[in-house]
């Protein structure tokens, strides 16, 4: 499963790059909102970071508007991959952008029935939210599950890209399922790592080296 990071923020950024794990990055207007930075600019610094895809939404509504603001955006780097909402208009940005071999991803998807509106559009990558999914007392899992069906069932290229991931247990559900892709705060890839006797371990295993009195180096 490809790991990307749903962040505008270049720090958390850099430093899941080092890791040599991340695919690529999401971001969103709220996301850029919360940076504080300059939309183009700050896509331009991600794209520099990451080789893999680097998803940048468009804000207008129809379809001819759209067309124009992903002209834009995708002159950044060869890696944008434009973003459009589930909507007729975004999806037939979708399929005029996939068909000039521009990577889109579908955002906003909270159906199954979407997400084959998306993939029959020729999507990249289909976005369904799972966390606003289930705060709306859905079980997103459901959706990614009945999703993959779908999609197995008829050979779709379009990659699953489960988001609005809130915790670890979310990443392993989908990556279960057979999610393509899962995107996630920096905080919940960090807390990945984690397990508690992993950290009792190396305490144990360290006490011990040093009475040993060695080094390996
Ligand atoms: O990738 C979509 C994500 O940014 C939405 O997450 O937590 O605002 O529902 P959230």
């Amino acid at each position: 499963m490809k790991f990307f990071v749903d962040t505008a923020e270049i720090e958390p950024i850099r430093e899941l790059a080092a890791t040599g794990l991340l695919d690529g990055v999401t971001t969103n207007p709220s996301l850029i909102a919360k940076s504080g930075r300059d939309f183009m600019e700050v896509t331009r610094e991600i794209c520099g970071i990451v080789d893999g895809p680097v998803s940048a939404e468009v804000v207008a509504l129809d379809h001819a508007t759209m067309m124009k603001e992903a002209e834009v955006l995708r002159k950044i780097a060869d890696n944008v991959c434009i973003k459009v909402p589930l909507t007729v208009d975004g999806l037939k940005t979708c399929k005029a952008l996939t068909g000039e071999g521009t990577m889109v991803n579908v955002t906003l998807c909270f159906s199954s029935n979407q997400a084959l509106l998306a993939a029959k559009a020729g999507a990249s990558f289909i976005s369904p939210f799972v966390g606003r999914h289930d705060d709306n007392g859905f079980d997103g899992m459901d959706l990614i599950e009945d999703i993959r069906l779908i999609y197995d069932n008829y050979n779709f290229a379009t990659e699953i890209l489960v988001a609005s991931v809130r915790h670890v247990t979310h990443v392993l559900q989908a990556a279960k399922i057979g999610a393509d892709v899962m995107t996630a705060p920096p905080k919940v890839i960090h807390d990945l790592f984690k397990h508690v006797l992993t950290d009792k371990g190396i305490e144990g295993f360290l006490a011990d080296w040093a009475k040993t009195g060695q080094s390996i180096l």
